[in-house]
């Protein structure tokens, strides 16, 4: 199936199955806001908790908190938002429609790697056995001016972004003659830096409004908070502090589904070290979040790292981990050095310290920060991604399948009475009503057992159970596997000890606690 065909049909599974509902639907939604439904909030709730366990339950020195989205405006002074969280903007003149100059770049050196990628595959075709990539890369005519042209822009885009010279970055689209999709027409405006931020009012106008911030991270609500829980916790460096909760961002290229919002949900950690121990951490840090992401069993191969290029106003080391969404490899979590900027910022802005005391060497410092910060939207989605099979089964049967980690999925057992009578329901409720303490569970009596395994197989769910005639006389039930589709006969006082092994949460957190 084409990658753009399974992106079209995750979105509609994702609406259909009361996972994602584009916010304000019936007024026409409203652009790049979404809203969860009832199994969406139950998957998000499961990846949420597994982040913040795998932080507060596995490392002792990670504490939580829960910051308010307002804060004082001060803060975004302080951090730079105001000034530098900006995005490069140009608008073609005949469509009137705006882009990201910068996206408009790396589509373009996207389309070159492309086309690099369809001479290789050509030629390996061609040559079979004999064919070496590297000669072929070096020598073939065609193949070293895709390469030459690509390094080129890639060279003069980095400098442009490094040096945030937006005249730079019209010159390269205007030298690589890239059109607009719509008009088809190079007639481009100047590029303009455009804040991301998205401001309100507090207070009433009479007694003067405060203009405030809806948080554009979530991050900064830890650092100014760092004192209060270094001293309340009494926590010795190295520490961190974890946060989920909603950011805003007035994104201008919003699309690709729940990739890119105006609202979504952060998971972050502030990991506060020595400094000169941040490059240590960093590198640690690294490979624990790689392993978080792996453990969820959907392939080593599709996550890889991305070290960025031009870094943020506030790093110094920078990656990405990105997941192969449909619609290539895309950036899930970010992991920063931040170094002591936004410590030191908060002092300057605020006046007041923000330094700590070393019990150890008896000095007071600054400390360096390295940041986890991953969006909870997006691992969402690589899960819906990664976990959406179509199957076909025999005599022309298909089924539609989300195959989830079983601890992560939103329903992890359904129960099913075999037919509607006979007793049958009254004892699969009462199956149920044990087993809902422990689990979340479903109760289904409708349509074929066929049509209700489709159903579950359709959200995730990893186990059914099916209380049959037999069940009555001995207490034993069938018990379908999602994936395998493979069926067993179990007691039912067998069943708690059997689902809590698979569906716990710890098989997860085991794996990268290893
Ligand atoms: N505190 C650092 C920070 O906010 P970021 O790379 O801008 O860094 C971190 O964002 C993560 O937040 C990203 O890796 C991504 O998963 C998520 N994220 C950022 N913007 C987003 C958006 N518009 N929609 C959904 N998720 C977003």
């Amino acid at each position: 199936m084409a990658q753009e065909d399974l992106f079209k049909k995750i979105v509609s599974h994702c609406k259909e199955y009361g996972f994602v509902f584009p916010s304000s639907e019936i007024y026409d939604g409203l652009g790049a806001v979404y809203d969860y439904g009832p199994y969406g909030v139950e998957l998000k709730n499961n990846i949420r908790k597994y982040w913040w366990d795998s932080m507060t339950l596995l490392h002792e020195n990670v504490v939580g908190i829960d910051s308010a989205v307002f804060m004082h405006p001060s803060i975004w002074k302080a951090s730079g938002h105001v000034d530098a969280f900006n995005d490069p903007l140009i608008d073609n003149k005949d469509s009137k429609k705006r882009y990201r100059a910068d996206i408009l770049i790396e589509e373009y050196l996207a389309k070159i790697d492309g086309k690099i990628q369809k001479e290789i595959e050509k030629a390996a075709k061609r040559y079979g056995d004999v064919f070496n990539e590297t000669e072929y890369r070096a020598t073939n005519p065609r193949v070293s001016e895709l390469q030459a042209k690509r390094r080129e822009t890639h060279t003069r885009f980095t400098q442009a972004l490094n040096a945030s010279n937006l005249e730079e970055l019209r010159q390269i689209i205007v030298d690589a003659e890239i059109l607009c999709p719509l008009s088809g027409t190079g007639n481009w405006t100047e590029v303009r830096q455009f804040n991301l931020m998205f401001s309100t009012e507090m207070g009433s106008t009479s007694q003067g409004a405060m203009r405030v911030y809806l948080r554009p991270e979530t991050a900064q609500g830890i650092f100014v908070n760092f004192l209060n829980v270094q001293k309340t916790g009494r926590m010795k460096i190295p520490f961190g502090i974890a946060q989920t909760g909603k950011a805003f961002r007035n994104e201008i290229v919003a699309r690709q589904f729940i990739f890119r919002m105006r609202e979504f949900e952060q998971m972050e950690m502030q990991f506060f070290v020595r400094p000169g121990e941040e490059m240590e951490w960093f590198t640690r840090w690294k490979s624990l979040r790689m392993a978080w992401h792996k453990a969820m069993g959907l392939g080593p191969d599709k996550y890889r790292y991305h070290d960025h290029e031009k870094l943020a106003h506030y790093a110094n080391a920078a990656t990405d981990i990105e997941f192969e969404m449909p619609f290539g490899f895309k950036e899930v979590e970010g992991i920063h050095s931040r170094g002591d900027f936004d410590l030191r910022q908060h002092e300057k802005y605020s006046g007041k310290k923000m330094q700590y005391f070393d019990p150890e060497s008896g000095q007071s410092y600054t400390p360096c920060v390295v940041e986890t910060s991953i969006g909870l939207d997006r691992v969402f989605l690589s899960l819906i991604a990664g976990a959406y099979a179509e199957e076909t089964l025999g005599q022309g049967e298909t089924r539609v399948v989300l195959k989830l980690p079983p601890a992560l999925a939103p329903v992890q057992l359904a129960v099913f009475p075999l037919v509607k009578k006979d007793g049958l329901p009254g004892k699969a409720e009462e199956i149920r009503n044990r087993l809902r303490f422990d689990f979340r569970c479903l109760y289904d009596e409708k349509d074929s057992i066929g049509k209700r395994y489709r159903r579950q197989d359709a959200i995730g769910t990893p186990y059914c159970i099916t209380i049959d005639h037999e069940t009555l006389n001995d207490d034993r039930v069938t018990i379908r596997f999602r994936d395998t589709m493979e069926q067993e006969r179990v007691s039912v006082e067998n069943l708690p000890g059997i689902i809590a092994e698979k569906v716990s949460l710890k098989n997860l957190l085991k794996k990268i606690n290893d």
